[in-house]
């Protein structure tokens, strides 16, 4: 069984981060809002993305071991949607988190790695406990990361958009999370 783990994103994660923006399941992911005028994404955009992480806006790099190592092989953002300066998510309650969760690689994908980094994202996000509940946001034509985020035991809850982007919301509580993990 392989094993994933997430460390904190840094500086020297910039030109990973961009090579991964140049596949296209990444970049057709993530909608409209980073991108320029020719579809590109805009120049500096991970120099700054990296440079305004705190603890309400933060990257982390999902890697998978292979040998005495750690191979990197896609990127999590969590955010505290409430309180995190972009305001992505406009007006929204206190004590939730939101993810989102893409693998760099092609033939890093279906093999179970997104499950494993994904668990390790929701695990971080309740070991706070006020915490209650955590949102994620798929374009609704993503059918694949909606079905991925829905094994994860993620449920749909309404159509949003955000920026030209027509998303279906999902969310998992507390309770639901640990319904799903009890004696393990
Ligand atoms: C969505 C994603 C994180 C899932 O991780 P993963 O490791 O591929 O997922 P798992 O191996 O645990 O599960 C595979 C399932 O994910 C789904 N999936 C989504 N995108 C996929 C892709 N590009 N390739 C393979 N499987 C994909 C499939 O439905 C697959 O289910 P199946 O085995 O029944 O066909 C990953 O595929 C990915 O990064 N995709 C591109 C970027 C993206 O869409 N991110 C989500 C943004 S909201």
């Amino acid at each position: 069984m392989s094993e994933v783990r997430l460390r904190p994103a840094t500086v020297a994660d910039q030109p990973l981060l961009e090579r991964w923006d140049e596949d296209e399941d990444v970049t057709s992911s993530s909608g409209n809002d980073h991108l320029d005028t020719d579809g590109i994404y805009e120049n500096g955009y991970w120099t700054h993305e990296l440079a305004i992480q705190s603890d309400v806006y933060e990257y982390f790099i999902a890697e998978v071991r292979e040998g005495d190592g750690w191979r990197p092989i896609g990127a999590i953002q969590i955010i505290d949607p409430h309180r995190e300066p972009t305001h992505y998510w406009g007006e929204i309650e206190p004590n939730l988190r939101a993810i989102d969760i893409w693998l760099g690689e092609p033939g890093d994908r279906g093999k179970g790695y997104g499950d494993k980094a994904m668990t390790a994202a929701i695990e971080r996000c309740f070991a706070s406990p006020e915490v209650a509940a955590i949102i994620i946001d798929p374009l609704n034509s993503n059918t694949r990361a909606c079905k991925f985020y829905q094994r994860v035991g993620f449920k749909p809850t309404h159509r949003q958009t955000f920026g030209d982007d027509d998303c279906l919301v999902h969310k998992i509580t507390r309770a639901e999370w640990l319904a799903r993990h009890q004696g393990e």
